[in-house]
């Protein structure tokens, strides 16, 4: 299977593999990837600019231990390293975390291949930033709930949390990939030990009829 459009290509695979797992669609898009078959729909060669624009406007420097969540080529767990972060990123991909790192052969990032849904257990409470980027939203409604948990559960004591995740309302239909968050899953981020500090909607550039969620979280 070939495409010359990234975004068919990626809901095509998305529909066909539903037996192994929400994820399990990654994989093999990344490998399509790898082989010049297809391209990575988010691989953008850049952080998330919602991203860079909270660090900005935040001054946010290390010291500290970060985690990049659902990292895909890893721009952005590049930027988070780079301000000085002591930083783990994984993906569920084990052949998106290779070519992460062969694309920054000097990074000093920890790239790991591992499931949202299956945490190694030394991470948990682990960090002082997270950052989840549009994770849980290529995830079926289904999961959001306990990828959600799971994310919030990587933070430390002190520590905060950045969520960027497409929006929806709760009329509007869940047809992913993505299956953007409604504002209810972006509070049940602060659900457990978490307090929300900021949450915002910020519309899509391409598509101002779109919004992005741009939420922080403080335990
Ligand atoms: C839409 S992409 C976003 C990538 C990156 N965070 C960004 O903002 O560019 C979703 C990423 O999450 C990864 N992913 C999906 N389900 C996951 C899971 N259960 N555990 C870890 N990573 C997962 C995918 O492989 C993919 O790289």
């Amino acid at each position: 299977m070939t495409s010359s459009d990234p975004d068919a290509f990626a809901r095509r695979l998305a529909a066909e593999s539903t037996a192994d797992g929400p994820a399990g669609w990654f994989e093999r898009l990344y490998v399509a990837a790898e082989d010049g078959r297809t391209q990575v729909p988010w691989d953008r060669g850049a952080p998330h600019p919602l991203l860079t624009e909270w660090a900005d406007h935040n001054a946010l420097a290390g010291p500290g231990r970060a985690m990049v969540v659902g990292s895909g080529p890893g721009s952005d767990s590049e930027f988070v390293a780079s301000l000085g972060f002591d930083t783990v990123a994984f993906d569920v991909s084990p052949t998106a975390i290779d070519a992460a790192r062969r694309r920054h052969p000097d990074s000093e990032v920890d790239y790991a291949a591992a499931d949202l849904l299956d945490l190694p257990t030394p991470w948990l409470d682990g960090f002082d930033l997270v950052v989840e980027s549009m994770t849980v939203q290529s995830m079926p409604v289904d999961f959001h709930a306990a990828a959600i948990d799971a994310v919030a559960g990587l933070v430390a004591l002190g520590g905060r949390l950045l969520v960027i995740a497409s929006a929806r309302e709760e009329s509007e239909p869940a047809d992913g990939p993505p299956w953007p968050l409604t504002r209810a899953e972006v509070e049940r981020f602060a659900d457990g030990p978490l307090s929300a500090e900021q949450t915002e909607l910020h519309p899509v550039p391409q598509n101002p009829s779109a919004h992005r969620w741009l939420a922080v979280f403080r335990r």
